[in-house]
């Protein structure tokens, strides 16, 4: 089994239809419009937005998100990975109930305790939500820049594409970048090549979330692969999503085959029927990949860590020596 990172995962999106039900249960809530028969249920993009954002609301104590981001943690490590990224949402946290910092600081005992039970490595990227509005991902880089959390390593922006226009968050992400986090932007996901296009000129990131549809522009397709941008790829998400039809028709290998440098995640796990290990399984299986295209993968991913070069290298040499 090759060694795995994951980039790309929103740990509100990351907690088990099972988990989500307990939650309820202490919550008192009906889970029945959005769980049926132990899976989620949405259809499109709106309404998978509307399942999450009511499933994020059954987390609402310290405990709630320690046991969310310990539980998910310890997957990713049984799944064979060495470093996980968890894109945080202070919005929802606040929606929630709890404080940005009390939430943050909640999912890093987590993240310490999967640690010390696995070796497991992670970071967290905060992100801002494009739908809940500009204001609120302003505050989400402020928050980021100061919070001080050892574990807090990158600022994103995630949420539907259809809302806000990418100049205007250049300002946030100006905060971010000041207080030395690591910059990745989801693009070219919902919003076609032109969102990424946008991305790269406006924010100047080094990881693009998705930015699949890219590949609807070879020259932009060739400036990802120039300026050596890494693209965290979710594709079963994707095709949960219908961004594309069929993994024959997904670009993962035709990105890989330009020189853009690729990963794999797991974006929402549950929602989208997968988890890290079966991204990569899906890899093997319909992109053709090897254990050693895989291992090569998973460089990649840690290459683009937001990470300290210490931990990096420590990384890079479990990974080297396919040891855990
Ligand atoms: N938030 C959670 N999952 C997302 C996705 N796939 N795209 C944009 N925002 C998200
Ligand atoms: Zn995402």
């Amino acid at each position: 089994m090759p060694l795995k990172a994951e980039l790309h995962c929103h740990i509100e999106g990351a907690a088990a239809p099972e988990l989500v039900i307990r939650q309820a249960q202490k919550y008192g809530k009906d889970v029945s419009p959005y769980i049926q028969n132990g899976s989620f249920v949405w259809h499109d993009f709106t309404s998978f937005l509307k399942a999450y954002d009511f499933a994020a609301d059954l987390f609402r104590t310290e405990d709630d998100y320690a046991r969310l981001s310990e539980y998910y943690l310890t997957s990713l490590a049984r799944d064979g990975a060495i470093y996980s990224e968890i894109f945080t949402s202070p919005d929802h946290a606040t929606k929630a109930g709890l404080s940005p910092q009390a939430y943050t600081d909640a999912l890093g005992e987590g993240m310490a305790r999967a640690k010390a039970k696995t070796g497991i490595e992670g970071r967290m990227i905060v992100t801002g939500v494009r739908h809940v509005g500009l204001e609120s991902i302003e505050a989400a880089a402020r928050f980021a820049a100061r919070c001080g959390h050892p574990l807090v390593t990158g600022f994103g922006v995630a949420g539907d594409e259809r809302n806000g226009d990418i100049e205007d968050y250049v300002r946030a992400f100006e905060i971010a970048r000041e207080a030395g986090l690591g910059i990745t932007i989801h693009a070219g996901e919902f919003g076609g090549w032109e969102s990424v296009q946008a991305a790269l000129d406006h924010i100047r990131p080094s990881r693009i979330g998705h930015g699949v549809r890219a590949i609807e522009n070879p020259d932009l397709v060739k400036r990802i692969a120039a300026e050596g941008v890494v693209l965290e790829c979710c594709p079963g998400s994707n095709i949960a999503l219908k961004v594309f039809d069929s993994y024959a028709e997904h670009p993962f290998p035709a990105l890989l085959a330009t020189g853009c440098k690729v990963t794999l995640n797991s974006d929402d796990p549950p929602y989208f029927w997968t988890t890290l290990k079966h991204e990569y399984d899906i890899a093997a299986e319909h992109f053709g990949m090897s254990d050693k295209d895989l291992t090569a993968v998973t460089r990649t991913a840690i290459e683009a860590a937001f990470v300290d070069r210490k931990t990096k290298a420590q990384l890079l040499a479990r990974l080297n020596t396919g040891h855990r």
